[in-house]
């Protein structure tokens, strides 16, 4: 299912990003669940409750991580395969040790770029990712490899965290990313400049209705979004139309 990686990184983002979560890796799942408020496992079981997984389905986990979401989507498939992509080979290699014995022969972690995906054109069902987005540089590019990979009539998600537009709670959020989530992030951790990456990257991350333009400007159809917990995170979906 897998070529070599042909990673580009036409801007030098790569391997800024890939620092930064190579410095967090081992603490990532801890602190993103205080950070999100013990919310985050609930918001990936609501992607895969959304995705339409087939027992024998194929499916693309983009930006794995650290796995929590491939081990997930891995549940529903018994006779299928489950790639996880990711950048940064520290998350990938707790991705890999965290994998219960039952689901080595389901899933598959690889290293690799969204920008430049070294995979078959047509050969998923799905494809996903979680909090990957906002991390890449060329938002279009990643989109449109996500619909390249799928086969037509397959289907793209992402869950990312949105823009609330309610006056009062927009504030609130606000001032938890850019002055809460570092002081937590640097206390837990003990250092607050990758949590800053994450307030500085949500500001330049487009909000849901404009991530949705994007996945029709991708191409794809039948484009939506819900959204959680007052719109402070959503899912998106779009499908590869039939030739
Ligand atoms: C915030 S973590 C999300 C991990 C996981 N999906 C989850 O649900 O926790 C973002 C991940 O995306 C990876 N990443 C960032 N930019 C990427 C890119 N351009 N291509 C592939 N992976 C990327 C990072 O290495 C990191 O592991």
């Amino acid at each position: 299912m897998t070529g070599p990686s042909r990673s580009k990184d036409p801007e030098g983002n790569h391997e800024k990003v890939k620092g930064i979560f190579r410095e967090i890796a081992s603490d990532y799942d801890r602190v993103n669940r205080i950070i999100s408020l013990g919310q985050i496992d609930r918001w990936r079981h609501r992607l895969v409750s959304i995705m339409d997984i087939p027992e024998d389905g194929t499916v693309l986990d983009l930006g794995c991580g650290t796995g929590k979401l491939t081990r997930l989507i891995a549940d529903k498939v018994s006779d299928g395969k489950v790639l996880g992509v990711d950048l940064t080979p520290e998350m990938l290699e707790i991705a890999r040790k965290s994998l219960p014995s039952e689901q080595e022969e389901v899933v598959e972690f690889s290293l690799g770029a969204g920008e430049d995906l070294a995979l078959q054109s047509n050969s998923f069902d799905l494809a996903t990712s979680a909090f990957t987005l906002r991390n890449v540089d060329d938002l279009t590019s990643v989109i449109s490899e996500l619909r390249r990979v799928v086969r037509p009539g397959g289907k793209v998600y992402s869950l990312e965290l949105a823009k609330p537009d309610f006056p009062g709670f927009r504030e609130i959020y606000r001032f938890y990313f850019d002055r809460v989530l570092p002081l937590i992030g640097g206390l837990v951790q003990g250092d607050s400049k990758p949590y800053r990456y994450l307030a500085e990257s949500l500001k330049k991350f487009p909000d849901q209705y404009k991530l949705q333009d994007l996945y029709r400007s991708a191409g794809l159809a039948e484009v939506g979004f819900h959204e959680i917990f007052g719109g402070i995170a959503a899912i998106h979906q779009g499908t590869k139309k039939e030739h």
